[in-house]
C-alpha cells in the first residue's frame, strides 16, 4: 500500500508539493484526497476474521470451559465480547493442529469420544470434547460464517470426504444418517473448506509441485451438494515463497477458489522473538516495518495471481497473521500465551488498512488467534475476562465491513529511527450502504503527531465523528487488574472545513472516523 499510494500521491499532488514524501517537511499537514463518488470495490467483511485452533487456552479454557461438575460449556463472556465486533468468520480447527486431527473422534456422546495428545501444542490431553457439532454451536452462536481446514497432512482422500458429506449431504447416505443419530437432522452448508494447512510445513512438509497435486485430488472430492456450493481453499504460500504461489496457479488453479498465504509479524528472530511488553522504540519501530512489509506480500502474490487469473476470479486469503511474541513468561510455551499492547493495536491498524487496499484480490483474511493465544482479542482466565488492545481496533474498524473502498491518495509522511524509515500514516477510506464514509487512520511514530489534510471529493459531508486509540506509554496494555487502561475515547482532533478534513493524529495512534 505505501508504494502505491506514494505513486498515487505523486501523480495527485506533484503540482502542489514538488517534493517526494521524504524531502516533504514533517511538521508540514499530509496531503491528499478521498474520492467517494469512485468506489468500486467491496472490503469483504471477511477481512475481519478469526482463528481457533486447538491450540493452549483457545478452545479448551477459551471458548469451551468447564462448570463446577466439571460439565464442558460455551463461555458466554466471551461469546458476548466477541458478539460486540460483529465477527463474520471463524477458522478452525488449526492451524497445524488441522493435519493431525481425525474429525470422527469429536463426534457421538461425549463420553465415548476418545483421548489423544495434542503433540504439536503443548502436548497436553485432547479429550475430543469439542468436536464438529460444538464448533458449529459456537459459530452459530456467533453469526458467523465457519471456515473448516481438512487432513491433508496425516488425513485420508476418504477422510475428508466423508467430513464433507457429514457437514452437507441432506441424506439419505451414511454420513447424513451419522449425523442425524447425533442429533442434527439437517445439513449445516459448510462452504468454506480449507484442503490442509501449511502443506510446506506442519502440514505435511510437501513441495509446491506435490502439494498441487495432492490439492487436485483431495478437492475433486469437495463436491458441490444440495444448497451448498464448495470454496475450496488451498494452503498457501509461506510469506514470501513466490514459487508456491506460481506453481499452485499454475498447476491448480482452476480448481482454487482462495489461496491461504500466512505471515506473522516478529521482533527479532524466531528463536528470540522478545516480550510483548517488555520493549524500547527499536522493537516499536520493527513492528511497524515488519508490518507495512504485508502490502508487499499482497502486491507480488497477487502480480503473480494476476498472470493466471486476471479476472481476479481467485481470492487471496491472508488466513493467518498478526504478532508473534515469545510465550508469557511461567506459562506453557506450547500455549502460545501473549500479552497484546497498543504495540499490538497499531500493528492490527496497520494491516486492516493494507488489507482493505487491497480489497479487490484479498476477499478474507483471520487473525491469529481469537482467545489467550498469539494476538489475541481477548484474554480469559477463570471466569475473569480482558479485552486486548486489538479487541478495540476491531471494534474501531468493523464499519468497513461490506462497504465500499474508497480510493484515497495522501502522502504518508516518514517515521525515521535510527537511520531507517518507515511509512509514518496508514489509512484506508470506505463508505457504507447508507452513504457515511469511515475513515481509519494509524500514525505509527510514537514521538510525533501527525497533520492530514484531506479533501473529499464527490460527495457533500456535514459532519465528522470519531473515536482515538491512544496511551502514553508504547507498551500500554490491559490486565484482569486494570481492564480499562487501553479502551477508545471519542475523538474531537478532526474539524471539517467544507469538503476539506483535517485531522490531528496524536502520536502511536489509531482514529477511526465517520463522516455523514
Ligand atoms: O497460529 C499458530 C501456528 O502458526 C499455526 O498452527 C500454524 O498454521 C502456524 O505456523
Amino acid at each position: 500500500m505505501a508504494r502505491r499510494l506514494s505513486v498515487l500521491l505523486f501523480l495527485l499532488l506533484a503540482g502542489l508539493l514538488m517534493v517526494s514524501p521524504t524531502q516533504a517537511q514533517e511538521t508540514e499537514p499530509l496531503r491528499g484526497a478521498i474520492n467517494a463518488d469512485q468506489g468500486e470495490t467491496t472490503i469483504s467483511r471477511h477481512i475481519y476474521g478469526h482463528f481457533a485452533e486447538h491450540l493452549g487456552e483457545d478452545i479448551y479454557g477459551g471458548f469451551w470451559i468447564q462448570d463446577d461438575q466439571n460439565n464442558w460449556q460455551y463461555n458466554q463472556q466471551v461469546i458476548d465480547a466477541l458478539n460486540q465486533l460483529n465477527i463474520p468468520n471463524v477458522r478452525w480447527p488449526g492451524g497445524c493442529f488441522a493435519d493431525y486431527y481425525h474429525w470422527k473422534d469429536g463426534i457421538g456422546p461425549r463420553d465415548e469420544r476418545p483421548d489423544q495428545v495434542n503433540t504439536i501444542w503443548g502436548a497436553v490431553t485432547e479429550d475430543n470434547s469439542f468436536g464438529t457439532h460444538e464448533f458449529m454451536g459456537l459459530v452459530d452462536r456467533l453469526d458467523a460464517e465457519p471456515i473448516i481446514v481438512g487432513n491433508v497432512g496425516s488425513g485420508t482422500v476418504e477422510e475428508m470426504n466423508d467430513w464433507w458429506k457429514y457437514l452437507n449431504h441432506e441424506g439419505p447416505g451414511p454420513m447424513a444418517d451419522l449425523r442425524a443419530e447425533n442429533g442434527r437432522e439437517e445439513p449445516w452448508g459448510v462452504e468454506y473448506f480449507g484442503v490442509g494447512n501449511e502443506s510446506w510445513g506442519c502440514g505435511g512438509q510437501m513441495r509446491p509441485q506435490y502439494y498441487a497435486d495432492l490439492y487436485r485430488r483431495f478437492a475433486e472430492y469437495l463436491r458441490p451438494q444440495v444448497g451448498t456450493d464448495p470454496y475450496r481453499i488451498a494452503a498457501g504460500p509461506n510469506g514470501d515463497d513466490y514459487e508456491w504461489m506460481r506453481t499452485l496457479m499454475e498447476e491448480a488453479g482452476y480448481m482454487i477458489d482462495g489461496i491461504d498465504l500466512h505471515h506473522y509479524t516478529i521482533v527479532g528472530t524466531w528463536e528470540n522473538k522478545g516480550s510483548a511488553t517488555d520493549f524500547a522504540e527499536d522493537g516499536w519501530f520493527e513492528a511497524m516495518q515488519g508490518s507495512h512489509y504485508m502490502d508487499e506480500l499482497l502486491t507480488r502474490h497477487s502480480t503473480i495471481m494476476d498472470q493466471y487469473d486476471p479476472e481476479k476470479e481467485t481470492s487471496l486469503i491472508v488466513g493467518e497473521w498478526g504478532m508473534w511474541h515469545d510465550p508469557m513468561p511461567g506459562t506453557n510455551p506450547g500455549f502460545l500465551k501473549q500479552q497484546n499492547t497498543l504495540r499490538d493495536a497499531l500493528v492490527a491498524a496497520l494491516h486492516l488498512n493494507i488489507f482493505n487496499q487491497h480489497a479487490d484480490r484479498v476477499r478474507m483474511a483471520n487473525l491469529a488467534q481469537t482467545v489467550n493465544v498469539l494476538q489475541a482479542l481477548v484474554l480469559y482466565d477463570d471466569g475473569q475476562l480482558v479485552k486486548t488492545p486489538t479487541y478495540h481496533i476491531f471494534d474501531m474498524y468493523k464499519a468497513h465491513q461490506d462497504a465500499t473502498l474508497l480510493p484515497m491518495a495522501f502522502d504518508q509522511g516518514v517515521y525515521e529511527h535510527n537511520g531507517e524509515e518507515t511509512p509514518a500514516v496508514s489509512a484506508s477510506a470506505s463508505q457504507d450502504e447508507e452513504g457515511r464514509i469511515h475513515v481509519t487512520l494509524a500514525n505509527t511514530d510514537p514521538n510525533q503527531s501527525r497533520t492530514v489534510t484531506t479533501e473529499l471529493r464527490g460527495q457533500d459531508v456535514s459532519s465528522v465523528t470519531g473515536r482515538v486509540l491512544t496511551a502514553e506509554q508504547m507498551n500500554a496494555h490491559n490486565t484482569f487488574e486494570q481492564p480499562e487502561r487501553l479502551t477508545p475515547s471519542s475523538f474531537d482532533g478532526a474539524q471539517l472545513d467544507g469538503n476539506t478534513l483535517t485531522i490531528e493524529l496524536p502520536a502511536k495512534s489509531v482514529v477511526s472516523l465517520e463522516l455523514r
